[in-house]
């Protein structure tokens, strides 16, 4: 049967980036029978400016009604004077919410050509293969009460709110210990469990469900003292799972490990394993319409939809193999290009996935 994918572009380089991915699916489609139908729709700023919000009915529909969504980027300093809540984010958040894509999985996997494109050294980040599982449509993006008021004496005030239900930690909590199976079965729980109340909840939920997970071992850190284990020694970790914004903040902290935040793919799933998947960088609009972006991460987001929602596992692991031939053959996007003298073809974005798509069809 054929499955749908919903094509949302967006913002900045989003566009850039998902035409690369629209021909490394097309590839998939015309040369290795992949059965899918891709279906385009505005998100995000692009939205505002065709229909005045940025997730209109149309395209909240198609997303429902798509087998994955595959999303660029949004946003840009064109909308950033638009009230927060018809902002381009609020395109991306609203999708997260009505599709119910709790589970945000994060790999900062490093490409061992890479080695040399971080700014960590190379024994530091050799071998890193961390997955971080973020809650995505709870916590304090979403949590009510919010918003700016002004007091009595005039003077205005800032409030947003975090809060988890037991619920919304335990399902998180088993897309953690679930993934840790098949990986090196172990889990560290990031919060604010000395702090926030929120996040001792967060920890006794954790900690609850990892009984059910006697072969998966389980720690508890503090974020402050994660994001500097991760700069520290990264290789300790497996699984990590936190909260929305503590997972928001990780997450791009990790891309650093793996040479640039062009190369993080993401899934967002449901409890059906619907998903919506996106790199994890933004919309770069300072380098937007360039052809300098580097779209690995969608080509890899691409990956994670092919394993999770199109239920092809060989054609994903046929694509992350395309991608690190290409990294072995010496391409590199200018994000990517390593301090070492190595002799690299430094390729805009539309030639990084002609390459892909090269190396696909030999
Ligand atoms: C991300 C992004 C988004 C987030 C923004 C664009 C709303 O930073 O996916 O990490 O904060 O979740
Ligand atoms: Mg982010």
């Amino acid at each position: 049967m054929t499955q749908t994918i919903a094509v949302l572009a967006g913002d900045g380089i989003g566009p850039e980036i998902m035409a690369e991915a629209v021909k490394v699916l097309e590839c998939l489609r015309d040369n290795f029978s992949l059965d899918i139908q891709l279906e385009e729709a505005l998100v995000g700023g692009a939205a505002i400016d065709a229909t005045g919000i940025p997730l209109p009915d149309a395209t909240l529909a198609l997303a429902k009604r798509a087998d994955a969504v595959l999303l660029g980027a949004v946003g840009g300093p064109k909308w950033e004077p638009l009230d927060i809540s018809i902002r381009p984010e609020k395109g991306l958040l609203g999708l997260r919410s009505e599709l119910g894509l709790f589970a945000n999985l994060r790999p900062a996997f490093l490409h061992q050509e890479l080695v040399n494109a971080s700014t960590l050294k190379p024994e530091v980040i050799e071998g890193l293969d961390i997955l971080i599982v973020r809650e995505l449509t709870g916590g304090i993006y979403f949590g009510q009460p919010r918003g700016i008021t002004t007091l009595e004496n005039g003077e205005k005030q800032g409030v947003n709110t975090k809060i988890y239900k037991e619920s919304e930690i335990e399902r998180i909590a088993r897309v953690a210990f679930d993934s840790a199976l098949l990986r090196n079965k172990k889990v560290c729980s990031v919060d604010k469990a000395n702090v926030l109340e929120v996040t001792e909840l967060w920890r006794d939920v954790v900690t609850r469900v990892g009984k059910d997970y006697p072969e998966v071992s389980l720690s508890h850190m503090y974020v402050d003292n994660a994001a500097m284990q991760l700069v520290r020694y990264p290789k300790q970790f497996d699984v990590m799972v936190t909260t929305n914004m503590f997972g928001d903040i990780l997450s791009d902290l990790a891309s650093q490990l793996t040479g640039s935040i062009g190369m993080l793919p993401s899934a967002s799933l449901d409890a059906n394993q619907k998903g919506m998947y996106e790199p994890i960088h933004g919309s770069a609009p300072d380098i937007a319409g360039k052809n300098w972006a580097n779209p690995l991460a969608t080509l890899l987001s691409v990956a994670m939809m092919l394993r999770f929602s199109l239920k092809q596992p060989k054609l994903a692991e046929l694509l992350e193999n395309a991608v690190s031939k290409v990294l072995q053959d010496g391409f590199r996007t200018r994000d990517i290009v390593g301090n070492d003298g190595g002799n690299y073809t430094v390729v805009g974005t539309k030639e990084m996935g002609d390459a892909v798509v090269a190396r696909l069809q030999a």
